[in-house]
This record gives C-alpha cells, sequence and structure tokens, in this order.
C-alpha cells in the first residue's frame, strides 16, 4: 500500500477499453456474496454524477491555472474521470435491467450535489472534490493490497475497478493541487468537507446497498443477516476499513499532500502489462496477481 516514498506517476488518459461488460456476468460476481458485490455495485451507481461533478468543481478554477504542467493535469483529469462515467454508466446499465432504481439514484445525486454548488463557495465544492479524491485513492490502494478481497471476483468486473483504481492514483493530486495552489483554500475549507464527505459518502452507499438488497428479494430479516455480517466484515479488527485509518488521516495533517501517500507496486505491474498486451482483463489479472 503506501510506504512513504514519494513517487508521482504520469496522467495518461486511456480509451476504449473493452472489460466484456455486455456478456454473461453473474448477478453476485464478487464470489457468489450479496453483501460484498452490493458494496462496489452501489459505489458504481454514485461514480457518474460524482464524477460529473468532480469535473464541473476543478473546472470552475480553469481559468485562473497559469502553469501549462497543471493546465495539462486538470486536462488528463477530465478525460480520465470522463471515461470512468462511460464506462460505469454501461456497467450500472446491468444494474437498472436487474431492477435497481439507477435513474432515481442519479437523480438524487444531482439534487443534492445541485444543492451544494448553490449554497457553498465554489471552493469549498472543490474542497469536496478533494475530499472524495482522497477516499478514492485509498480505496484504489486497499482494494489492490488486501489480495483476497478480490480473490473470487469476475476478472472483468475485477479489470474495470483495477483500471479506475490506477487512474486515481495517477490524478490523484490534481484537485487538491488546485484547491490549494489556484483557490488557495486554507486547512478549515479543506478538513470541514473532508468530514462532510466521510459521513455522506458511506451513508448514501449503505442506503443503496439496501435498495439493492430489497430488489434482490431479501426480506428483512435476511437483510438484518445480511447487514450485522457485512459490516462486522468491515469494521472488524483487521477488516476493511481499520488497516485504512492511517491513509484517511493522513489528510487531517497540516502539510499533507497525495504523493506523500506513497507508491503502489502493483500500479507499476498494471501499467507494464498494459503497455505490452493493450487488454485491460491481462492488465487487471497481473495487477490483482501481485497484490501489493
Ligand atoms: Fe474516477
Ligand atoms: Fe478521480
Amino acid at each position: 500500500m503506501t510506504d512513504g516514498v514519494n513517487v508521482k506517476y504520469p496522467i495518461v488518459p486511456r480509451q476504449g477499453l473493452d472489460f466484456g461488460l455486455d456478456g454473461d456476468i453473474p448477478r453476485y460476481w464478487l464470489g457468489g456474496d450479496a453483501f460484498k458485490t452490493r458494496l462496489f455495485d452501489a459505489m458504481s451507481t454514485l461514480f457518474p454524477e460524482g464524477e460529473k461533478f468532480f469535473i464541473t468543481c476543478v473546472r470552475d478554477y480553469r481559468d485562473r491555472i497559469t502553469d501549462p504542467q497543471m493546465q495539462g493535469e486538470v486536462r488528463d483529469f477530465i478525460r480520465q474521470e470522463g471515461q470512468h462515467t462511460m464506462v460505469h454508466v454501461q456497467f450500472n446499465n446491468r444494474l437498472r435491467a436487474q431492477g435497481v432504481q439507477v435513474d432515481e439514484i442519479d437523480s438524487e445525486m444531482r439534487r443534492v450535489l445541485g444543492f451544494m454548488r448553490r449554497i457553498l463557495p465554489r471552493s469549498f465544492t472543490l474542497a469536496q472534490t478533494a475530499a472524495a479524491e482522497h477516499m478514492t485513492a485509498i480505496m484504489a490502494h486497499s482494494f489492490f493490497h488486501r489480495r483476497e478481497l478480490l480473490e473470487h471476483a469476475d476478472p472483468r468486473i475485477r479489470a474495470m475497478y483495477a483500471w479506475h483504481a490506477v487512474e486515481e492514483i495517477e490524478h490523484k493530486a490534481v484537485a487538491f493541487d488546485v484547491l490549494t495552489k489556484v483557490a488557495k483554500a486554507g486547512y478549515f475549507t479543506r478538513i470541514i468537507m473532508m468530514l462532510y464527505v466521510s459521513l455522506i459518502f458511506p451513508l448514501h452507499t449503505f442506503l443503496i446497498m439496501n435498495h439493492m438488497f430489497q430488489v434482490d428479494g431479501f426480506s428483512w430479516r435476511q437483510r438484518a443477516g445480511l447487514w450485522l455480517r457485512g459490516l462486522w466484515w468491515l469494521y472488524r479488527p483487521g477488516g476493511l476499513y481499520l488497516p485504512v485509518i492511517p491513509h484517511y488521516l493522513a489528510y487531517f495533517i497540516p502539510g499533507y499532500h497525495p504523493w506523500k501517500a506513497g507508491r503502489m507496486m502493483s500500479y507499476e505491474r498494471w501499467a507494464e502489462v498494459y503497455a505490452k498486451t493493450h487488454d485491460p482483463i491481462a492488465a487487471g489479472d497481473a495487477m490483482h496477481a501481485m497484490g501489493a
């Protein structure tokens, strides 16, 4: 995961990756486990509107960027997030076909994010973006560091998340740099929006998961069991959540910068295999196999 080494990766927008999402993918593509699958699926429903919001909030400051390198990074960040939106929309079409209310989730996201843009100064919505990008970078690190998590995943969906993780790592500092160097937002702005995102992101994800469990036909008693076992799996000692707390808390240190959060060896493995094969499934498999 992180080793404290300061390594910055180039931001490479990639287009037209084929994950075979129109294929015969099982409903519970993550080892047949409803809770784990729906955790990822719920996040996928948040990405299209969320990533459009991130693009908008970074774009607010585009005209004020004078550094050509930062202009290039912002351009490539926008391209990457645009591609993520497209691929997740394609994946979410599968969920809609299962009965998940994808359009209602989208419009609720638009309502909530639109409200934030109406009531908050632009620096705060950019701080919200930087905070969300910190969360996605943490997930990118941990999902592939914890090799057992995606061990029994469908290789196509795992490859989609591997590619998304790789690009989230590449552009993890863009919103943060615009926030601190161009918007010149202070510590309070950055932290208050991190606290907001830390509350709203899991809450929203869990509400959508519960909706998905209802669509799947689980009774309230079965759902209670799923939640008890699932939350224990997430929050128990050694679970998914506790080991990432130091990485999460690093954001609260004055003087923090995303590139101080280190190096991801499997990123380099993904980039190497993808450059050789142009096959995102092979690159995803290689990244997963490395687990570091
Ligand atoms: Fe993304
Ligand atoms: Fe991102």
